[in-house]
């Protein structure tokens, strides 16, 4: 396994080129795979006319289970190997926060029950509460909310007030979310928690013909309500794409995929998106070269993009071959 390993850094080490994949909306649609995601895949890992295995990650504003979860349901739904060495999620970042705040009390949103609980201690995060842990210690919190049995098992006593909110994935339960921000933000005697967002995706594109509302929407209505509350902006931190920080973690990834040590020359990366104000205006802003996709949340009929790709095609097939054809 050690010698077939370094023969396929060997291998991508001779690629000039990589790939970064955006998820929903260009490999997935929900939990199924684009129909031509698959062959794009396989042609990345060697199926192509030199045989040749380009390095490639996939980069998501998605999240809400641990990375290898992730990456074994995507090797299974894909056909491909995806290990949690050539993937990244809204929060895998928030890994690196872990040894500065890992003793602190956090609060962590988003997310399936207490999956995204499990995640940020998985992180290093040993302190980290949920909603429904405070709902639980006083119902009178949201009154018109009453905890599921699953939920009232998965709850955490005592929680404290935090010194940092993460928004870790979608958050499920938006009026008690808001209202329970809301009182820590304001509180008369706490200082504010710090609070970090991992996906300022308004849209995102699912199963669903329309794209759905993701975190960034999230965001805007907990802003609106701060705003009437307080008559202030809400002081936060954004995480994900479109951001530099998450591209520059991801370049990171990238070069130990394609077997370059940090600070040699990354070679051209070609960001496959689906989103241009996440995947395209990212890749655009960290000078790497962009292609828009038809199979997400753009839609060419609504006129054209709000950042401008390298390349516009309908799906990541085409992508990838454009991408052989030209580099080749
Ligand atoms: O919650 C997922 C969504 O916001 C976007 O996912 O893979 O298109 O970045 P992706
Ligand atoms: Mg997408």
């Amino acid at each position: 396994a050690r010698f077939s390993r370094a023969l396929q850094t060997e291998a991508a080490a001779k690629s000039p080129f990589a790939f970064c994949f955006d998820i929903d909306g260009v490999l997935l649609h929900g939990h199924q795979a684009i129909p031509c995601a698959k062959k794009a895949l396989r042609m990345v890992e060697g199926e192509n006319s030199r045989g040749l295995k380009i390095p490639y990650i996939l980069l998501t504003n998605g999240g809400g289970k641990t990375e290898s979860e992730r990456a074994s349901e995507l090797t299974s739904v894909l056909g491909v190997e995806i290990t949690e060495h050539n993937l990244i999620q809204a929060h895998t970042i928030l890994k690196t926060a872990a040894p500065r705040y890992g003793d602190e009390p956090v609060l962590v949103l988003g997310g399936e029950v207490d999956k995204c609980r499990k995640i940020a201690e998985g992180y290093g995060y040993k302190h980290a509460y949920l909603p429904i842990d405070y709902l639980a210690a006083d119902p009178r919190i949201w009154p018109f909310y009453k905890l599921t049995e699953e939920e009232r098992a998965a709850v955490k006593p005592n929680p404290p007030h935090p010194k940092l909110v993460l928004v870790f994935h979608d958050p499920r339960n938006w009026a008690l979310e808001i209202q329970l921000l809301c009182d820590l933000l304001v509180h008369p005697n706490e200082p504010p928690p710090k609070l970090v967002f991992c996906n300022p995706d308004i849209l995102w594109r699912s199963d669903f013909p329309a794209p759905r509302f993701g975190q960034g929407a999230f965001k805007a209505a907990l802003s609106a309500v701060y705003h009437t509350r307080t008559s202030k902006s809400l002081d936060h931190v954004q995480l994900g794409k479109p951001t530099g920080t998450t591209y520059k973690f991801a370049e990171g990834l990238l070069m130990q995929r394609a077997g370059i040590q940090a600070g040699k020359e990354m070679p051209r990366v070609y960001m496959v998106g689906d989103n241009p104000e996440s995947d395209i205006a990212g890749a655009n802003a960290y000078g790497w070269d962009s292609i828009l996709v038809g199979t997400g949340v753009y839609d060419s009929n609504e006129g054209p993009p709000t950042y401008f790709p390298s390349r516009m095609l309908n799906n990541v097939e085409q992508a990838v071959e454009w991408v052989i054809d030209r580099e080749f």
